[in-house]
């Protein structure tokens, strides 16, 4: 299948009231204030917090008030970004920028646009100090958000172009499963696999949407299921051991889920419970799909191997809504993510087109040469 399908149509996701906005922008008279949603507190408060620095970004990171590989990335960026406005700046050097960085990318080591972004900021900086190198980290900062709005629309309109080529089984739309929450509070945009199905809900393909509750953080139930209520869309929600018996029971036509990191072979670090899903919807002949940005491609790693999974704290899982739900010394295994396959994989869908692990290699030299300028 050929690259990028050229997305021409202006009223494709433009009805902004049907997003959550994870990220709000006041740009002020002498300083911008950026305001994140603290996703912790969803579905039943919602409260901005401000991002003031680098401390604050780190700290809302670290503790999943902010979660979600791409944004986690624009939070970091906007941590740096308002350092620069903390004291006028006065102890903004490239030394800062260093260890800011380095504080940053040890938060959540998994999700690779965090690295990849401040990889470009720093390119972006090289050989600046003091007030040009101020100056190049407010441009980038502004320009990456700008940039991601409209790398996403196009990311979501290849989803729709791959999804509407599929055969359906209901004539009135497509029944799409899903995990964890990869949508708008999941990114600065309408977001990756969940923004594909807002692009089909936008283009009236969408017959319903099948959420798992993405235990132990419940990312599906909270946040993902928010947002699907938010956009009308007609929807379930299931436990995720649930989801073999669900594919069935909703004659679901395909799987969409995000991704944290997708190394150069395609396989694919997501979710805990994606490689389950993957494995399931290979066994009852299900396509699956894998949406990211081109920043969650890591080509420099080999295969899934090697990928570093974050593994959380024990309380998360012996805790549920604050209660204990088994004795408080249990022994329990907490990673945060799974690694699937590549061959359970049946295309990557990025702002750059729809790719099999053929059309890897072929985005793999393209970033290759671009890395060389
Ligand atoms: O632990 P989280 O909530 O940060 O995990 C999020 C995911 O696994 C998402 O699927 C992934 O980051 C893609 S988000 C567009």
């Amino acid at each position: 299948m050929s690259l990028n399908w050229p997305l021409t149509d202006t009223t494709f996701l433009q009805n902004e009231s049907k997003r959550l906005s994870s990220l709000t922008i006041d740009t002020g008279t002498t300083k911008p204030s950026i305001k994140v949603l603290d996703q912790l507190l969803l579905p039943a408060q919602k409260k901005y917090i401000e991002i003031k620095n680098v401390d604050t970004a780190v700290s809302l990171i670290k503790n999943m008030q902010v979660r979600g590989a791409p944004l986690i990335a624009s939070v970091a960026v906007f941590g740096i970004c308002m350092e620069t406005f903390v004291n006028a700046g006065a102890n903004f050097t490239k030394d800062f920028l260093l260890s800011a960085i380095a504080r940053l990318i040890e938060t959540r080591p998994t999700a690779v646009n965090l690295h990849n972004v401040l990889q470009r900021l720093l390119k972006e900086t090289d050989g600046l100090d003091g007030i040009p190198l101020i100056e190049a980290v407010r441009n980038f900062s502004f320009k990456e958000l700008i940039d991601e709005a409209k790398d996403n629309r196009q990311l979501c309109w290849n989803g729709v172009q791959t999804i509407s080529a599929l055969p359906r089984k209901h004539a009135d739309g497509y029944t799409i499963m899903t995990i964890c929450n990869t949508g708008s509070l999941a990114t600065t945009s309408w977001g990756t696999a969940l923004g594909v199905i807002s692009g089909l809900q936008d283009r009236k393909l969408l017959r319903r949407v099948i959420c798992l509750e993405t235990r132990p953080y419940n990312q599906g139930s909270r946040l993902t299921a928010t947002e699907l209520a938010h956009q009308g869309i007609e929807f379930r929600l299931i436990c995720d051991s649930m989801a073999a018996f669900a594919i069935n029971a909703f004659d679901v036509d395909a799987v969409i889920v995000g991704a944290d990191r997708v190394v150069a072979n395609g396989d694919t670090a997501n979710k805990i419970g994606t490689y389950n899903l993957a494995i399931v919807a290979k066994h009852l002949g299900i396509p699956f799909f894998v949406a990211l940005p081109y920043d969650t491609f890591d080509f420099k790693t080999q295969d899934g191997n090697a990928i570093v999974i974050e593994e959380r704290k024990d309380d998360e899982m012996r805790y549920f809504n604050g209660g204990l739900i088994c004795e408080p010394n249990t022994p329990v295994f907490n990673p945060a993510f799974d690694v699937t396959k590549a061959e359970l994989i049946t295309g990557y869908i990025s702002e750059r087109g729809f790719h099999t692990t053929v059309g890897l290699e072929e985005l793999r030299v393209h970033a290759t040469n671009e890395a060389r300028g």
